[in-house]
C-alpha cells in the first residue's frame, strides 16, 4: 500500500510517494530508461541502500554513478558540495543528468543545493531515510550547506521533482535518530493540528515500534501540514515561521554544546517547551497544555529538561544570532493552545530568562 502526496507549487508542483520497499520500485522516482543519474549518499548508508537503488535503476535502463561523502553534519559543507559537483563533471553529468539525495537531512540539504547548481540546475529526486528527513526536510524545498560563521546559512529555494519515502529505510535507524524526528512530527501537532496531537497521544509507541500502518499515516499527514504551509508561503515571509516552534531556544543549545552532541529533534523537544513557558508566562497557554505536551515528548524519548551544563545566560546571545530574528528584535513563535501557535515580536528579555530556567 503506497500513499501519495501532491505538493502544490504551481509548475514545481511534485509527489512524495509513502510506502514499504519503494527502493526497488521504478515508477515513484519519475525516471525514464535511458536518462543518467548520480547518487549522492554517505558512509553510513551507501552499505545499507546503494546497491539495493542501483541494481533497481539500471534494471530499468537508467546509466547510475554514485557519490559516497563522510556522515555527519560536520561534513554539511562547502567541501562536500564540491565534491557531489566534482562527481557530476567527472562523470561528464549533463543538463539533463538527474542527482538522487539518498540519506538524512545532511545529505538532502547538501546534495540538493549542489543540483540547484550544477549547470544552473538540474534535477533533483530525493529519498529521504530519517524519519527526520521524511517529514521535515524533504519537503518545503530549502536546500543548504554550513558556513563556519552560521549553520544553513548558503543555500537555494530548490524544488525536488519527486520525494520517495520508503518505511524500510526506518529499521536501521538509530533509536535516538527516530525519536528526534518525532520532536518535529509533534511540533506539527502543537503548531496546527489538535486533531492530530491527539492522534499521536494514541499513537506514539506504535511510532517507536515502526508500525507500518501508523508510520505512514503520520508521514503523509506531517508531509500535508508542512506542504499547505509551504504552499501558502513557499520563500518564509510570514506563516511558514511557525514551523520554527522550539527551533530559537533549540538552536541555542546545539551551537553552545556543539552540533551534534545534542541532536536537532532533542534541542528543539526541550526548546517547544521552553517556547510553551513563554506563552503561559504571557497569558496565552495553560499548564494543563503544557503537561500534554511534555508527557507526549517523554513517551516519545525524547529529553524535556534543558542542559544542566549550560548556563541561562548564554542562550540570549545564540538567540539573538539566529536568521529568524528581525533587525535585533527576538522573534518567537509561541503555542497559544495546543494545535495553534503565534509569532511574536519583541519578547521581553526577562521573560525568556524565565521560560529557560523553568525547563
Ligand atoms: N531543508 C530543510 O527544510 C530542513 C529541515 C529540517 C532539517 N534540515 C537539516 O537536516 C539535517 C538533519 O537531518 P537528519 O536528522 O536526517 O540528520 P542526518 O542526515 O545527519 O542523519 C542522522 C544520522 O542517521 C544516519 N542515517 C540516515 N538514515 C539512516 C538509516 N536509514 N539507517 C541508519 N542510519 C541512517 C545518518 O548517516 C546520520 O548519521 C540538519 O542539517 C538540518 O539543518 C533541513
Ligand atoms: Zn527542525
Amino acid at each position: 500500500m503506497q500513499k501519495i502526496l501532491n505538493v502544490a507549487l504551481a509548475k514545481r508542483s511534485y509527489p512524495i510517494t509513502i510506502g514499504e520497499n519503494l527502493l526497488g520500485e521504478f515508477q515513484h522516482f519519475k525516471l525514464q530508461a535511458g536518462q543518467r543519474v548520480l547518487i549522492a549518499t554517505n558512509e553510513t548508508i551507501a552499505p545499507l541502500y546503494l546497491q539495493t537503488l542501483i541494481d533497481m535503476l539500471e534494471k530499468h535502463g537508467v546509466k547510475t554513478e554514485s557519490v559516497v561523502v563522510p556522515d555527519g553534519e560536520q561534513y554539511k559543507t562547502m567541501e562536500t558540495w564540491n565534491t557531489i559537483l566534482s562527481a557530476l563533471l567527472a562523470h561528464n553529468h549533463t543538463r539533463s543528468s538527474i542527482l538522487i539525495a539518498l540519506g538524512g537531512g545532511v545529505i538532502g540539504d547538501v546534495a540538493g543545493f549542489a543540483a540547484s547548481a550544477y549547470q544552473r540546475g538540474i534535477k533533483f529526486i530525493q529519498v529521504p531515510t530519517t524519519l527526520l528527513s521524511q517529514v521535515d526536510s524533504s519537503v518545503g524545498g530549502k536546500t543548504a550547506i554550513n558556513h563556519p560563521l552560521g549553520k544553513n546559512m548558503i543555500g537555494a529555494f530548490y524544488q525536488p521533482q519527486s520525494v520517495v519515502i520508503d518505511l524500510n529505510c526506518l529499521k536501521t535507524l538509530p533509536q535516538r535518530e527516530l525519536s528526534a524526528g518525532l520532536a518535529e512530527v509533534i511540533k506539527y501537532g502543537i503548531i496546527l493540528d489538535t486533531v492530530f496531537f491527539n492522534w499521536l497521544e494514541q499513537h506514539i509507541e506504535d511510532l517507536l515500534n515502526l508500525d507500518v500502518n501508523a508510520l505512514s499515516y503520520c508521514i503523509y499527514h506531517c508531509c500535508e501540514l508542512k506542504a499547505k504551509v509551504v504552499a501558502a508561503d513557499e520563500t518564509e515571509q510570514g506563516m511558514r515561521a511557525i514551523l520554527n516552534l522550539g527551533h530559537t531556544y533549540g538552536h541555542a543549545i546545539e551551537a553552545q554544546l556543539g552540533y551534534g552532541n545534542w541532536l536537532h529533534g532533542e534541542a528543539v523537544s526541550v526548546g517547544m517547551l521552553m517556547a510553551a513557558q513563554t506563552a503561559k508566562l504571557l497569558g496565552k497557554l495553560t499548564q494543563a497544555d503544557i503537561e500534554r505536551i511534555k508527557n507526549l515528548l517523554i513517551r516519545a524519548k525524547l529529553p524535556v529538561n534543558r542542559p544542566t551544563t549550560m548556563p541561562i545566560e548564554s542562550y540570549l546571545p545564540h538567540m539573538l544570532r539566529d536568521k529568524k530574528v528581525l533587525s535585533g528584535q527576538l522573534r518567537l513563535v509561541v503555542p497559544t493552545k495546543i494545535g495553534h501557535a503565534e509569532v511574536m515580536d519583541g519578547i521581553d528579555k526577562n521573560i525568556v530568562l524565565e521560560s529557560i530556567a523553568n525547563v
